[in-house]
């Protein structure tokens, strides 16, 4: 039995504005293949993104069950927002379709909640937050998560939302120097706020950062969206 559970093999799944991402991990969330990377359709339905994962899922080799971050509130399987993909998603019974089209059971969290689960230590308050196309933020404390929490959409500065003044479109309007100004100011405002012990920060921008961290806040690779996806299984 040990033997047959040691062979469980998950697929991790990192649905994202930009890009779908997937690779195979090991009962111990170790990598068992390159992670495999497509853009993300546009527009972004449900229909397209699905088809998207298919392809990346068939190139993965064997797996017996699926783990998807998603960028948007997830419940029960179901994507509730959509911030960044097409609005179809609003409703949409994600967990359910995929695992028809693959043909093993599939879990689907929040995309930063499952980067979280990938890169927490488990102890005190632990905040989670991503840069890329949209703002995603995560919450745990003492390794347990507070799921969906839309950050992002929260009101930060000069009547803008976190995710309008640090999310990929304004990088790009603003550049790096502004951007890293920014950053700056949210962390220090989250730090009042959560008054963390440590907080993470990963997603594709981040290797943007360009400024001197505190010694509580810690960079996390991208991949770490990915390594997450086992801690789905875990109970
Ligand atoms: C979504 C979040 C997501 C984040 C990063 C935001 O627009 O509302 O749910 O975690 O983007 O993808």
């Amino acid at each position: 039995m040990l033997e047959d559970n040691g062979s469980i093999r998950t697929l991790s799944v990192d649905i994202g504005g930009s890009g779908v991402k997937a690779m195979v991990l090991d009962i111990t969330g170790k990598p068992l293949t390159e992670r495999g990377r497509l853009e993300t359709p546009q527009p972004a339905t449900p229909e397209v993104v699905i088809n998207t994962i298919v392809v990346l899922a068939a190139a993965q080799g064997e797996y017996h069950r699926v783990s998807v971050g998603f960028p948007g509130v997830v419940r029960y399987g179901v994507t509730e927002t959509a911030a960044n993909l097409h609005c179809d998603w609003i409703g949409f019974d994600l967990a359910t379709t995929l695992s028809q089209q693959l043909n093993r059971p599939v879990k689907v969290i929040n995309d930063a909640d499952m980067q979280g689960l990938g890169a927490i230590a488990g102890k005190g308050v632990e905040l989670v937050i991503t840069l890329g196309t949209g703002f995603g933020s995560a919450l745990f404390v003492d390794g347990k998560l507070v799921p969906n929490m839309e950050m992002g959409h929260h009101r930060f500065r000069k009547g803008e939302t976190y995710e309008k003044q640090l999310g990929r479109a304004a990088l790009d309007k603003i550049g790096e120097k502004k951007w890293n100004r920014r950053l700056e100011k949210a962390i220090t405002s989250l730090q009042q706020l959560f008054n963390y012990d440590c907080l993470y920060i990963g997603g594709g921008e981040a290797v943007r950062i360009n400024m001197n961290l505190p010694l509580n806040v810690k960079l996390i690779p991208n991949i770490t969206g990915l390594l997450g996806g086992i801690a789905l299984w875990k109970d």
